[in-house]
């Protein structure tokens, strides 16, 4: 039987044991591709693989788009136009909803403790002035976890792994969520209004919707505690831009740590990667939360069954 056409179209560390399992079902074939070709690459493969590096949207499908199924091993999928596949009949496969496979994946609950040491304890500027020849730590005194309030906004996967990483390090942790959940030693807030203005450290951890689309808005950051940091690990477009440098320029918020940014496909114009140059309250990382070797070797793997599943089902 005539094997169908799988592109894997972001390859760097990609799980050898997953792709052996592809290979015994697809015609497989591995090439970074970049955005300008994007349309052309649905047009020829019947399965289209890819991480965050790409966006797909309804101007690179068509009736003629060959492809049937796209693979994205995410969580979040704002990065792919869903009424655009819909309307011309291809399935996204990915991780949303994988709730008891995806509590072993924790890669990005990690990096948002690690962003925030970075942040208390200035590491990267520490680690810049040291290669610079320099050796003086009176210009680095940070600040500790032991005892902070950690306000967790959102209480789902990410939101609980991160609460009881908090714990760990001896932080009080309030949430919010508008869905009841059980976390112990976790105090529920009633608002987020109300987990801001308490907390000296917010970590985001809300899937984006258009319906939340900047509710962190100017609003809401002037009611944050004065002095607290925000981490976003989450989605960019949670935040509105130019409100969080407002308040980190006046010092009202004394840092933030983002591994996410508004329109990462063009961080090219962002107002806070410009920010970054010039002022150090503000880390922003290319979005590697999920980036691990373990996280994906588990999540490639993970999702080529899940692709083969759906693929031989009767
Ligand atoms: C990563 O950002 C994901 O959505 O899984």
């Amino acid at each position: 039987m005539l094997k169908l056409r799988l592109l894997i179209a972001e390859t760097k560390g990609f799980s050898p044991a997953a792709l052996a399992e592809l290979q015994e079902h697809f015609e497989v074939t591995l090439i970074d591709i970049q955005r300008d070709a994007l349309e052309k690459a649905l047009q020829e493969y019947d399965v289209f693989w890819f991480r965050l590096g790409l966006r797909i949207e309804a101007k690179h499908l068509s009736s003629t788009t060959r492809c049937r199924i796209i693979v994205c091993q995410a969580t979040g999928l704002d990065h792919i136009d869903a009424a655009a596949c819909q309307e011309n009949g291809i399935k996204t496969l990915s991780l949303r909803g994988e709730t008891d496979f995806l509590r072993s994946v924790r890669a990005t609950a990690e990096l948002t403790i690690g962003l925030a040491l970075a942040l208390l304890r200035k590491i990267p500027q520490a680690v810049a002035h040291v290669q610079t020849g320099g050796w003086d730590r009176d210009q680095f005194q940070g600040q500790e976890l032991l005892g902070k309030t950690v306000g967790i906004a959102g209480m789902g996967r990410l939101g609980k792994i991160t609460a009881q990483y908090f714990q760990t390090f001896g932080c009080n942790v309030l949430a919010y969520d508008p869905i009841p959940f059980d976390a112990v030693g976790v105090e529920a807030c009633p608002s987020l209004e109300n987990l801001v203005s308490r907390a000296e450290i917010v970590s985001i951890h809300i899937n984006y919707t258009a319906e939340n689309h900047h509710v962190f808005n100017d609003t809401l950051l002037s009611t944050f505690k004065k002095r607290s940091v925000l981490l976003n690990t989450a989605r960019g477009a949670l935040v509105d831009s130019m409100a969080l440098i407002k308040y980190l320029e006046s010092g009202h918020l004394a840092g933030a740590a983002l591994d996410v940014i508004e329109n990462e496909h063009q961080h090219q114009n962002s107002a806070l990667i410009a920010y970054t140059r010039l002022h150090d309250n503000l880390l922003i990382t290319p979005h590697i939360g999920g980036n691990t070797r373990e996280s994906f070797e588990k999540t490639e793997l993970f999702l080529a069954k899940k692709l083969i599943a759906h693929v031989t089902a009767p």
